[in-house]
């Protein structure tokens, strides 16, 4: 085994539920193994403005329940020049630190993989967005979290939308990804769902309220925010034109789907991740995305995460469809 005086971690990108069982689990992993840990505050840029906190094994204590992140997290811009990037690792050096763990996502491997050959420090990537668009791997540690509290959210719509007899158009977040809003409808019974991967035509949608609204029916349609149409906004914006929005309302989920006690899938896997992370670095490696695939906790090259995700389950389109002909 492969000796390691100190490790980092830091959360980087949107925070997600189970992100915390994460830091609990690298802690004590690593504390188990002799080895010190600091959490990195906001993510790179607790990197870059030396913003360190030693983590013992009660700073984790009580926080494996909790939604977001201890550590903070931000989206940071700075870490792409060269010049910040080295004055993180001198930052990093100063307090002996050996190795660094990245929780987030695809955006953050990428600014840690270069990172990590530019100054041959090991790093691991441990994939923590709700979005579960990450190439390589079948989970994201927060997607059943969310998936739960945007089901959740859809029940409760449901029951004014049904007694309104209304259509309701639902945007859910993925960042361009219809992987939450494909999983999400499915599980929820929506009558349609949007994707920004299918680039549908919103005749589509027109058809369908049109059929919700001569049988006098609720209906639910999920809608992915994304480039393409923008989100459900945009849609009702697209209806009021044919006429058709006197009985469509809007909903936008919004950051409520990031919160929240992560579930026990979230906690189970953040937990199983963790460990592994710090495995992995006593083993030697460096530059992996630990990953799951097919109910197996593994790893891949960081560098496979930065290719497209291709959605999973597109079968429950089909389903979808299937289960709501008016
Ligand atoms: O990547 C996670 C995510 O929640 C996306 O689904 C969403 O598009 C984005 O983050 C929102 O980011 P912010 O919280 O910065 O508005």
């Amino acid at each position: 085994m492969l000796k390691i005086q100190n490790i980092a971690v830091l959360t980087s990108g949107g925070d997600s539920p189970g992100m915390n069982a994460c830091i609990r689990s690298i802690t004590r992993a690593a504390i188990y193994h002799e080895i010190g840990v600091y959490g990195v505050i906001d993510g790179f840029n607790g990197l870059i403005k030396n913003e360190f906190k030693p983590l013992s094994y009660h700073d984790v204590s009580n926080i494996l329940q909790r939604g977001g992140t201890i550590l903070g997290t931000a989206r940071c811009k700075e870490f792409l020049d060269p010049d910040q990037r080295k004055i993180a690792y001198t930052n990093l050096k100063q307090l002996n630190i050996d190795a660094l763990i990245v929780i987030g996502g695809d955006g953050s491997f990428k600014g840690a993989s270069i990172f990590s050959q530019e100054f041959d420090l090991p790093i691991i990537g441990i994939p923590g967005t709700i979005d579960n668009d990450i190439n390589g791997t079948d989970y994201t540690i927060g997607f059943d979290t969310a998936l739960n509290n945007i089901v959740q959210a859809i029940d409760k719509i449901r029951d004014t939308a049904s007694s309104h007899h209304r259509v309701f158009l639902v945007e859910v977040m993925g960042n361009n990804s219809g992987i939450l809003a494909l999983n999400a409808a499915a599980a929820s019974g929506a009558e349609e769902v949007f994707m920004p991967e299918r680039q549908e035509d919103l005749t589509l949608f027109e058809d369908k309220i049109k059929r919700a609204l001569a049988a006098n029916k609720s209906s639910i349609i999920v809608i992915a925010e994304g480039d393409q149409i923008g989100g459900a906004k945009e849609v009702y914006e697209y209806l009021k034109q044919k006429g058709l929005t006197d009985k469509v309302r809007v909903s936008v989920l919004g950051h409520l789907q990031r919160g929240g006690s992560p579930s026990f899938k979230d906690r189970l896997n953040a937990t199983l991740f963790g460990e592994q992370a710090i495995v992995l670095l006593l083993q030697g490696k460096s530059n992996l995305m630990i990953s799951i695939t097919n109910g197996k906790v593994t790893s891949q090259n960081l560098a496979i995460a930065e290719k497209a995700t291709q959605p999973k389950n597109m079968d429950y389109l089909k389903l979808i469809r299937k289960l709501s002909v008016y």
